[in-house]
């Protein structure tokens, strides 16, 4: 494996990489790897091809947190993630500073933003008024700099996956999204790099996610349909009943264009974020 940590040298790599045919398959993440992340490497190493490429990224983008948001403390070691991304079969590793990704930024000389107008506006958008303006731009850069043919993100983030495919949609970015599956722990959390800030009782009080989507199905099994603002009001009784764990959002919707379902039923998709103590978690699956 190969690590890069300039933006010249990467596009120096992937420029006659992609020339001569070989299909760049290309994983951004924050790192603090975990087995969620892998997957979307391993589902890369099979869109490359033979021959292909396998980049990652390790990025903590500063323009996608918000003030008071976790940027300074979020969990960064670049020597564990950079062996994990070499047993994952990564080919290159593009690991920038802040300084390469936003040169002019500490002195004003950064001002040019990718924002999406729709699909941000809802559930993440609402409690983190600027956080898809940072996701879209820092991707759009990753994209024209890493060049890929394909690039692999969560279901985890199912809103961002959304917002990135409208982007490449309406920006004519030559890039195939592929959308993997959400990896879970035994007990159902959604696996995520935040999980590190739980401890204890706050980790066992997290599974509050997933078994009320458990149960939202359940309910849709035996019901068929349910007024969302009712399952809704059922599921948040049941997740504040955990006592470290406060709702933001529960939200029916339809999977592709977000707007919101006024029914809970059969493939309509839910999504939650959940406070446990100071951690804000998110999940979503389709009913
Ligand atoms: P990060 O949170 O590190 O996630 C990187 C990718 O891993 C995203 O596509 C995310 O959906 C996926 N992922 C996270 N947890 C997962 C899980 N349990 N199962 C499957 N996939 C999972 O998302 C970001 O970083 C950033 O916003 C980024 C796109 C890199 C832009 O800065």
């Amino acid at each position: 494996m190969q690590t890069v940590s300039s933006v010249a040298a990467m596009q120096k790599l992937a420029l006659p990489a992609k020339c001569s045919g070989k299909k760049i398959a290309f994983v951004p993440t924050m790192g603090c790897l975990h087995e969620g992340h892998l997957s979307l490497v391993k589902v890369a190493r099979k869109h490359a091809g033979r021959g292909g490429i396998v980049a990652v990224s390790i990025y903590v983008n500063p323009t996608q947190f918000g003030q008071g948001e976790d940027f300074e403390k979020y969990p960064r070691d670049l020597k564990r993630d950079s062996d994990l991304c070499a047993q994952a079969g990564t080919d290159v590793l593009f690991a920038p500073t802040d300084d390469e990704m936003y040169p002019g930024r500490r002195n004003g000389q950064f001002s040019t933003y990718v924002v999406e107008d729709n699909l941000s506006l809802v559930m993440e958008g609402v409690t983190r008024p600027q956080h898809f303006r940072g996701v879209t731009t820092v991707v759009a850069k990753l994209f024209n700099i890493v060049l890929p043919d394909v690039a692999v993100f969560g279901a985890k983030d199912f809103q961002q996956a959304a917002v990135i495919g409208r982007m490449i949609d309406d920006l004519n970015f030559p890039v195939k999204l592929v959308v993997a599956a959400t990896v879970r722990e035994r007990d159902g959390l959604a696996m995520s790099s935040r999980n590190t800030y739980l401890n204890g009782e706050l980790r066992t009080q997290a599974t509050v996610l997933w078994q009320s989507i458990k149960k939202a199905r359940a309910a849709i099994a035996t019901k068929g349909k349910i007024q969302a603002v009712t399952l809704k009001e059922q599921l948040r009784r049941f997740i504040e009943h955990a006592p470290a764990a406060r709702v933001d959002y529960i939200e029916f919707f339809d999977p592709t264009t977000l707007q919101p379902a006024y029914e809970a039923a059969k493939g309509v998709q839910m999504a939650l974020a959940v406070y446990v103590g100071k951690t804000r978690l998110i999940d979503n699956a389709k009913l």
